[in-house]
């Protein structure tokens, strides 16, 4: 099965929004949708450990569907089921689920970087993901479309060094200070691996891609764009140009820079992507003041709300679509990041009914 021979699209509601069209209501998908907050992805788990789900194509993409076959005609696309520390694994370093993120060798000096693999071949250790995607494109039938992803150079960076979770970053950030050339060569050489990676994802089936930088925002806005923003460009550059050259389709690219708001204006002006998300720490309204009509947005309501109930839910996207409506351009509706564990199916559902009920006319010309 090639591109070219996938089932039809049958809702395009995502890809049009993406591109800064008119849509008849916004699009809504919620990060982490195949998640432990459904009692059916939790079933899985019990029998196969994560990375065996990431691995296992049959199980990532049963997976995947879990929220589409939940939601039928309330979610306007899927995300392919993996993880953003697929990248690191496949430059060699060994990364465990306990339950968090914990590799057992990090980055300790730029010493270590000899610890990695020369050359990735990407198209090789990450074939599962491809065959993931190709495997849930089908199963699809399209019926939403299917979003591949990454994790951005600087975030990746970041869990190599710290080996897990942090709160302060602290053994990252002395990387960056002290070792800057050798930070950026570093974060340089993820950012290859990261390009391979999403245009073998478009090349399996994946409609739209999305980079996660979920640390963007523990930096400086110098920081930033002394070492996450240049890998961030590069991305989007070579993917664009290497989809071209390989006749692949241009899909939309959406960059998810969590607490960068302090960055959008240069995000939308340089960066180079279709679609800017963002978290709930900025109000919807001043976020299109600082994007002007260059980007698309997909954001923002705080998952936490999704525990207050249904009247809470219904004031606070009531809120957020006015906020969106207010500016041109196009709108994705989303949380501002992941749903959380321990959050009830049916209040998700209750939150994406909304999203149709007070998206409706969202409609910019
Ligand atoms: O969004 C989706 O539904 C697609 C799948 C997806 C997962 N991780 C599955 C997952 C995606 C897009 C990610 C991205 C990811 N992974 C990010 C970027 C987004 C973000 O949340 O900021 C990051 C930082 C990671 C790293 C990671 N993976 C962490 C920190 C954790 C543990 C904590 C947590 O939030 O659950 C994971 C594990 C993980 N990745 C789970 C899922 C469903 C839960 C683990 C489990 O099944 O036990």
């Amino acid at each position: 099965m090639t591109t070219a021979n996938f089932p039809p699209l049958q809702n395009d509601l995502l890809l049009r929004a993406a591109r800064g069209e008119a849509t008849e209501r916004a699009p809504v998908w919620v990060m982490r949708q195949a998640g432990r907050y459904l009692p059916e992805f939790r079933k899985v788990r019990e029998s196969h450990e994560f990375f065996e789900v990431c691995r296992t194509p049959d199980l990532a993409t049963k997976i995947t569907l879990q929220p589409v076959q939940r939601y039928p005609r309330l979610l306007d696309a899927a995300i392919i089921f993996s993880d953003i520390l697929v990248i690191p694994q496949a430059m060699g370093m060994e990364v465990q689920m306990n339950p968090g993120p914990y590799f057992p060798d990090p980055l300790v000096t730029p010493e270590d970087v000899k610890k990695l693999s020369p050359v990735v071949d990407v198209q090789k250790e990450l074939k599962y993901v491809f065959n993931a995607i190709t495997q849930t494109r089908i199963e699809l039938n399209g019926e939403v479309p299917l979003i591949g992803f990454c994790g951005a150079p600087w975030t990746l960076f970041a869990y190599m060094i710290e080996g897990g979770g942090s709160k302060t970053l602290q053994k990252a950030k002395t990387w960056l200070f002290k070792y800057p050339e050798e930070s950026k060569a570093l974060l340089l050489r993820i950012a290859d691996v990261c390009v391979d990676f999403l245009v073998g994802q478009v090349r399996a089936g994946a409609q739209l891609l999305q980079v996660f930088d979920s640390w963007a925002g523990e930096l400086s806005p110098y920081d930033f764009s002394t070492f996450s923003f240049p890998t961030l460009v590069h991305i989007s550059t070579n993917v664009r140009s290497r989809l071209a050259a390989e006749n692949l389709p241009s899909v939309p690219m959406t960059l998810f820079a969590k607490g960068a708001n302090y960055a959008l204006g240069l995000l939308a002006e340089k960066a180079g992507y279709d679609v800017l998300g963002i978290d709930w720490c900025i109000d919807p309204v001043e976020a299109r003041r600082l994007v002007g009509d260059k980007v698309a947005l997909q954001g923002n309501m705080d998952p936490s709300v999704l525990y207050g109930g249904r009247d809470a839910i219904e004031a606070a996207v009531k809120r957020m679509c006015e906020g969106f409506h207010a500016g041109k351009g196009g709108w994705i509706a989303n949380l501002g990041h992941g749903i959380t564990p321990g959050v009830d199916p049916e209040d998700l559902r209750w939150f994406f009914e909304c999203v149709h009920k007070y998206s409706f006319h969202c409609v910019h010309v």
